[in-house]
């Protein structure tokens, strides 16, 4: 499969990501040799999987969030602290999604196999512990409490997410707060504290410190709903991995939650969609179509694109009410709408 970098038209030049980014270019640069650094291990397989993990790329939005909330805060920049947090979230990241794509059974990620199905799933999560011991190793090492009780409140929020969602797979009633519960701990929880740490480090007074956590929250909210449409809207080739993944899964996201709420009770199709949740080994492609058709027709797609839509409203206006202006607050401001238009 190709990436969606490849996929980009010749000559429409940076894509959204790198224009946002522009503004911490160097920064980043810092993190990604720092990243490159801290995978290497004696240890012949875990470097390899981990380097099949970080070639893989990815947004690197988290680590972007942590630079520019302390970047936009416009105080100190103790810069070693704040790259050694930053490929540390990075590290979590990589850690969770090498897990999360053994507990899904994903073969494809990024337009590539995901390390279970190139290496097995017990090397796989092998290999996340070692990333995530590496991070909290990498955080540890720079001495700072603060950045240290955050990562661990993300973790555990992580944790407990998908440990909530796995016991949702399956369960047609599964409710827009269930979902919200789910999300904001196991995606926006995990942003909010990577703006909260950068705040931080910066030296930022604890109301800006709380805007910006505040931020993260709903930024993080409306990224894992864009990435749930995605799901179930998003073209393979450009996404990297296969179409209604998740309804394949048995969970219910929120475009499914909320056109599945609208069927009348009396509809045969509800009855098919709840048999497929519960046993989603009897959906066939052209099931999994006409799902994809009634999401659009019950308004799915809609009610969930609008509720990202209010969140990165909200996400602005938290930050234009209490951050200075400056290119670094434009850019965070930029990361809001990117996580909603983005197309993988
Ligand atoms: C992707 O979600 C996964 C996450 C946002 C979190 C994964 C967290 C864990 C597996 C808990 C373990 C945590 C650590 C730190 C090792 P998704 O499945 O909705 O998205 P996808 O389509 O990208 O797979
Ligand atoms: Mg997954």
């Amino acid at each position: 499969m190709t990436t969606a970098a490849q996929n980009r038209p010749a000559g429409t030049g940076a894509s959204p990501e790198e224009r946002f980014l522009s503004t911490v270019h160097e920064e980043m640069a810092a993190v990604a040799s720092l990243l490159d650094d801290e995978i290497r291990s004696e240890v012949r397989s875990a470097y390899e999987i981990s380097g099949h993990t970080l070639r893989a790329g990815g947004k690197r939005l988290r680590p972007a969030a942590l630079i520019l909330s302390a970047r936009s805060v416009g105080r100190d920049f103790p810069a070693q602290m704040i790259y050694a947090s930053s490929a540390a979230v990075e590290l979590i990241h990589m850690a969770s999604l090498i897990h999360d794509d053994v507990v899904d059974g994903a073969e494809s990620r990024r337009g590539r196999p995901t390390a279970n199905a190139a290496f097995g799933n017990q090397i796989s999560v092998l290999v996340g512990d070692y990333l995530l011991a590496k991070s909290i190793y990498l955080a540890a090492r720079e001495g700072h409490m603060d950045v240290i009780r955050i990562f661990s409140k993300v973790t555990v929020g992580l944790s407990e997410g998908e440990v909530l969602q796995i016991t949702m797979r399956g369960n047609p009633d599964t409710t827009e707060q269930t979902y919200f519960d789910i999300i904001g701990r196991k995606t926006a929880g995990f942003i909010s504290g990577c703006c909260e740490i950068g705040g931080l480090l910066a030296g930022a007074d604890r109301p800006v410190v709380d805007a910006l956590a505040e931020y993260g929250q709903n930024l993080g909210l409306a990224f894992q709903i864009a990435d749930d449409l995605l799901d179930f809207q998003g073209d393979p080739v450009v996404t990297g991995k296969p179409r209604c993944s998740d309804l394949r899964e048995g969970k219910m996201t929120l475009p499914l939650i909320a056109a599945y709420r609208r069927l009348p009770a009396s509809s045969a199709f509800k009855v098919r969609v709840s048999g497929w949740i519960q046993n989603p080994d009897a959906l066939s492609e052209t099931d999994a179509e006409a799902v994809r058709r009634m999401i659009e027709e019950y308004g799915g797609y809609e009610t969930a694109r609008q509720a990202a839509v209010d969140l990165v409203d909200k996400a602005r206006h938290q930050l234009e009410a209490s951050v200075p202006p400056s290119p670094y607050r434009d850019s965070l401001a930029a990361l809001a709408s990117y996580s909603l238009g983005r197309d993988h």
